[in-house]
């Protein structure tokens, strides 16, 4: 029996996903890949015209916006934004808990704000510890990486917009995201150094959001580091992937006097579960229970035609 889900009849006291691991538990699955990887892949994409995806990007960067990560209040109680860290959302949900007076661009760019009621009136912005989450992490919230699902028009401009067209699997929480290696507020330190990019944290299992990495801009300065490993230079060109369900970081590695971007698509994928936007409903699909997410990417059942390259 195939599962569905409508998101208007989803309760709201927890996150969409949650909902559907209880129909059909999926968030902690007991498989495997078919076999052991390396921690982070790289693949070529042949059939992509990647002057092109990279001209369209930025064209949509400029039409659409890129949007400070909102990174919470200062001592004063303003708005606080990281100048280092941008973006460009992919996708949004319409029925956020903090309304509609935000464009849709920004609104994976930390919480909602100004004017952001969050769950309770409490705002949290971007991390949250286990006991947080039981309190915040609800449906329609910053949290709820399932609500995050419908395409924003950004999405759909020229070439990027038919590259995400050839996707097999349906989008959640992703962006186009720039790091400004100028930007003196960063949020890394790294040797006592305050560097411009993601500090240490986990997104979601693969189970819940497959992530790759498309580097779009870059310049050797960047970096992305996994835990107990060498950071590494993701190099344009390329789709990456890493199990993002461990601890990492991105960051530039030297402060410059002038803006030097690192421009990457920033896509999460549901690999188990299909959404339809006209029906705003969620169906099983059928590599449930059957094919790792990360089996599903090295197939083509994603992104289509990537091929290894380490
Ligand atoms: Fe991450």
């Amino acid at each position: 029996m195939t599962i569905y889900l409508n998101l208007n009849l989803a309760p709201d006291f927890r996150p969409v996903s949650g909902t559907l691991d209880n129909k059909a538990a999926f968030l902690n699955y007991p498989l495997g890949p078919r076999e052991q990887r390396a921690s982070l892949l790289k693949f070529a994409m042949p059939n992509v015209d990647f002057a092109k995806l990279v001209a369209d990007t930025l064209e949509a960067c400029d039409i659409y916006g890129l949007h400070k990560y909102r990174i919470g209040r200062d001592t004063d109680g303003n708005p606080k934004n990281d100048t280092g860290y941008l973006g460009m959302g992919l996708t949004y949900n319409p029925r956020h808990i903090d309304g509609q007076d935000v464009d849709p661009h920004q609104q994976v760019q930390g919480n909602h704000n100004p004017g952001a009621k969050g769950y309770q009136g409490v705002n949290p912005f971007s991390r949250i510890n286990g006991a947080e989450a039981r309190t915040y992490s609800k449906k329609n919230t910053h949290y709820d990486t399932y609500s995050m699902c419908y395409r924003t028009p950004g999405s759909r401009h020229g070439y990027l917009g038919e590259f995400i067209n050839s996707f097999k699997r349906s989008m959640v929480r992703s962006s186009i995201r720039t790091i400004d290696a100028s930007s003196r507020e960063g949020q890394t330190r790294v040797n006592g150094e305050q560097l411009a990019g993601v500090s240490w944290h986990t997104d979601e299992s693969m189970f819940e959001n497959l992530r790759i990495n498309i580097p779009v801009v870059t310049d050797p300065i960047f970096v992305l580091e996994q835990q107990g490993q060498t950071p590494v230079h993701l190099e344009a060109g390329y789709a990456y992937t890493w199990d993002t369900g461990l601890l990492h970081r991105a960051y530039t590695t030297e402060v410059t006097d002038q803006p030097v971007l690192r421009t990457h698509i920033m896509l999460g994928f549901s690999c188990w579960w299909d959404f339809d936007e006209t029906t705003d409903t969620w169906r099983q699909n059928e590599f449930f229970g059957r094919k790792h997410p990360q089996d599903m990417l090295m197939d083509g059942d994603v992104i289509p035609n990537l091929q290894l390259v380490q």
